[in-house]
């Protein structure tokens, strides 16, 4: 495992994402739920892993539930980092909230609170007022944010008047805005970003094409419409190829790509044991620069068709029939 050193502490550079824990919008069932999700953890720990990525949000906290339960007995192994959903985050309840997280997750202090998406109603300067008492009482060991700008995240360190040490966004080969201002400032002042939806939610596996799409809320996403999942197959095949000479898969090749940059964690989630391994050992992979400047040309040529586009896709094929 590769690690990321912030905060004095060593974050394992591959996390485990935690959504699909009890989240009915992925589908997996109660089985996954009750059994798989447990041996994904535990086999995580057992793999070098000790970033857990889980929400208040997941389930309606049923993610913490489980991610409590599997960390029975293993708590000094693991690195919590749980999020406070922005339903009016005033200081009393983002304190009320993360202590219901705690309780969720069985641990007297969390790993890393995070503010999980910016909130334009309630000042930051009143959640930090939270997030503050919460560092002070030893509740919370660090705090992050979620989904902020950079404007945004300075403007939350200021409030707090403390180090927020990590930001964690959508990043990844098809999603590269942080690496314009997030990326330098947490390479630059010791914090780190945390890669969500490393693999694009399964499309960067090169699992999925137009003829095999997944059922539910992926179906909805832009990335998932049949027109772009043909227009990232030239990425998929360079992906492809590159794997190949690493005797390694796609998806690996893309968490390989985020965690070669300094200061950057991935937490990909998994639907089975063998995904996570797979995950895990994509932190063994040296990409060479000269690879990693063939996948950022091939990325930047990706070039999606939007919601407008496909209405206009579809009246021409109601026009036509
Ligand atoms: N802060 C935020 O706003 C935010 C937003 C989204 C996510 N997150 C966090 O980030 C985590 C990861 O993001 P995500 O779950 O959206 O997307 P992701 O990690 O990109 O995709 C996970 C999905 O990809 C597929 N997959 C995983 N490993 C694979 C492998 N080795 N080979 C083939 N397919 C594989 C699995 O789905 P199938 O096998 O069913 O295809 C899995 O459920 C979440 O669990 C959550 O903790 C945070």
């Amino acid at each position: 495992m590769k690690y990321v050193e912030v905060s004095g502490k060593k974050i394992s550079a591959i996390g485990l994402g935690t959504w699909q824990f009890g989240s009915r919008e992925w589908g997996y069932g109660r089985e996954y739920t009750e059994k798989t999700a447990i041996n994904l953890v535990h086999r995580a720990l057992e793999l070098g892993v000790n970033l857990i990525d889980t929400a208040e949000f997941y389930g309606f906290g049923k993610s913490e539930t489980v991610v409590g339960n599997a960390i029975s007995g293993l708590r000094d192994q693991v690195y919590i980092a749980t999020k406070l959903f922005p339903i009016f985050p005033v200081s009393s309840m983002v304190l009320a909230r993360a202590k219901a997280s705690a309780a969720r997750l069985q641990v007297d202090s969390i790993g890393l609170y995070q503010l999980h998406w910016p909130n334009p109603l309630v000042p930051i300067a009143e959640t930090s007022k939270g997030l503050k008492e919460l560092l002070d009482r030893g509740l919370a060991a660090d705090a992050g944010v979620s989904n902020f700008s950079l404007n945004q995240w300075r403007r939350a360190e200021a409030a707090l008047g403390k180090p927020i040490i990590s930001n964690q966004v959508h990043f990844s080969l098809l999603s590269r805005g942080p690496e314009a201002e997030l990326l330098p400032f947490a390479q630059a002042n010791n914090r780190m970003i945390i890669a969500y939806s490393p693999l694009e939610q399964g499309v960067l596996s090169g699992k999925y094409n137009s003829a095999n799409r997944p059922k539910g809320m992926r179906s909805a996403r832009k990335l998932f419409y049949p027109a772009n999942l043909d227009r990232v197959r030239p990425l998929l095949d360079k992906m492809a190829q590159i794997a190949k000479g690493h005797g390694a898969t796609s998806s690996q090749i893309a968490l390989a790509w985020l965690i070669a940059k300094p200061n950057v964690a991935a937490i990909p989630g998994a639907a089975t044991l063998a995904q996570l391994e797979s995950n895990v050992a994509s932190a063994e992979i040296e990409l060479s620069s000269a690879e990693i400047e063939i996948l950022n040309e091939v990325s930047n040529q990706f070039d999606p068709i939007g919601p407008g586009a496909l209405l206009t896709d579809l009246k021409t094929f109601v026009r036509r029939s």
